[in-house]
C-alpha cells in the first residue's frame, strides 16, 4: 500500500514536471504580440449603462462557479471551424449537481434538462447578426483575452452585456487601438 502511494506520488511528479517542461517549451513559440499601449479597456466597457441581463431558465452564476476554481475552457471551447464558443453540455453540468444541492428546485429543473436530454435554452447575450464576419479563432489566436470583451465576468452573479463589442462601433475602435484592419470588407462582403 504505502509502495503504491510512492508509486502514485512519482507519477504525478513526473507528470508536472513534463507539464511544465510542456509550458516552458511551447510557450516561447506561441508567443502572441503584446497588447499594445494604445488599447485602452475601459473605452469597450459601458459607462453609466447597465445592459438589460435576461432570466435564464436555470440561475447560473458565473460568480459562484469561477470561485470554485473552475476555467473558462471547462465549459466554453472553440471546435473546428472554431468560429463560436460552445454552451457546456448538461451532463458537464451533473458532474457536480448529481450529488451537489440536488434538493433545490433549481438543480431538480436542471435535472430534468439532463434526463430528458434536451439541451438548455439559454437566453443569448452577445450576439451579432449574420452578415458580419466574425470569428473568436482570430482574436483568441491573437491573445486576446475573454475579459477585453465580455467583461469582469468572474463577478457576474448574473451574466449580462458588459461591452461594446457587438457594435460595429465597438469592432472598429477595438481594430483601430490594436491598429489593425478597418477597411469594410474586413467585416463586410
Ligand atoms: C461551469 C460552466 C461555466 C464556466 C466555467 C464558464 N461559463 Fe460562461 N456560461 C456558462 C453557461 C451555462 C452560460 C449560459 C447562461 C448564462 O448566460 O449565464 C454561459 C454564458 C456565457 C457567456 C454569454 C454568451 C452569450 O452570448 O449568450 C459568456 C460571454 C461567457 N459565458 C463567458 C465565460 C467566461 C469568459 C468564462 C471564464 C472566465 C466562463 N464563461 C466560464 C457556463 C460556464
Ligand atoms: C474580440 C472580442 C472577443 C473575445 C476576445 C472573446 N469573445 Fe466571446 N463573443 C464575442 C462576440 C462579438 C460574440 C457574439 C458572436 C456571435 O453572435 O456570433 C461572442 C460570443 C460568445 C459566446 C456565445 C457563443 C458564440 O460563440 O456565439 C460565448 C460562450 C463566448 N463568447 C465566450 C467567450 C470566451 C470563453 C472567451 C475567451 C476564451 C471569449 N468569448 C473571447 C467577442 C469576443
Ligand atoms: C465543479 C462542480 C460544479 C459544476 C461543474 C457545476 N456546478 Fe453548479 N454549483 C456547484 C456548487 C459547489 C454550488 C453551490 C452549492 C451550494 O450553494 O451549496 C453550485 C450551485 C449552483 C446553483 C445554485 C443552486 C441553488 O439554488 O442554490 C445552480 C443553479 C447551479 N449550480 C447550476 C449549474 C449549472 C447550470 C452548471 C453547468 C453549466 C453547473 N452548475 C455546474 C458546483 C458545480
Ligand atoms: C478587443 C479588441 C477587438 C475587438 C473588440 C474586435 N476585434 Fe477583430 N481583431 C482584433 C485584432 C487585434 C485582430 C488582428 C488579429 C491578427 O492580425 O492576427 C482582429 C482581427 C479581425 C478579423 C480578421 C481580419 C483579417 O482579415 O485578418 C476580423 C474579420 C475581425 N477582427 C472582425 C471583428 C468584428 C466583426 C468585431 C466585432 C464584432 C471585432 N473584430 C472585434 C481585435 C479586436
Ligand atoms: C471590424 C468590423 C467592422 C468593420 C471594419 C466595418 N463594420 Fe459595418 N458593421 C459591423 C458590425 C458588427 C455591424 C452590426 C452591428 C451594428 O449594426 O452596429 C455592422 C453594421 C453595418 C451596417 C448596418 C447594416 C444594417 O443592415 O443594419 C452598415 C451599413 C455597415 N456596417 C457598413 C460599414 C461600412 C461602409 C464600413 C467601412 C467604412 C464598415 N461597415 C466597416 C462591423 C464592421
Amino acid at each position: 500500500m504505502k509502495q503504491r502511494k510512492r508509486n502514485i506520488a512519482l507519477v504525478v511528479t513526473v507528470q508536472a514536471a513534463a507539464a511544465f517542461l510542456f509550458i516552458a517549451v511551447a510557450l516561447p513559440a506561441r508567443q502572441t504580440a503584446p497588447v499594445p499601449q494604445s488599447f485602452k479597456q475601459e473605452e469597450l466597457v459601458f459607462k453609466n449603462f447597465q445592459a438589460p441581463t435576461p432570466t435564464q431558465p436555470i440561475p447560473y452564476s458565473h460568480k459562484k462557479h469561477l470561485a470554485l476554481g473552475l476555467e473558462c475552457k471547462f465549459c466554453h471551447v472553440n471546435p473546428e471551424p472554431r468560429t463560436v464558443m460552445t454552451f457546456p453540455a448538461t451532463s458537464k453540468c451533473m458532474g457536480c449537481h448529481a450529488t451537489i444541492a440536488k434538493d433545490r428546485p433549481a438543480i431538480q429543473k436542471l435535472a430534468q434538462f439532463a434526463k430528458a436530454q434536451d439541451p438548455i435554452p439559454w437566453v443569448r447575450v452577445y450576439k451579432l447578426p449574420a452578415f458580419v464576419h466574425w470569428r473568436h479563432s482570430t482574436h483568441l489566436d491573437a491573445g486576446l483575452k475573454c475579459e477585453m470583451c465580455h467583461g469582469q465576468v468572474a463577478q457576474m452573479e448574473v451574466m449580462g452585456q458588459a461591452t461594446v463589442v457587438t457594435s460595429m462601433y465597438g469592432c472598429v475602435h477595438c481594430h483601430e487601438m490594436f491598429k489593425t484592419k478597418t477597411g469594410c470588407d474586413t467585416c463586410h462582403n
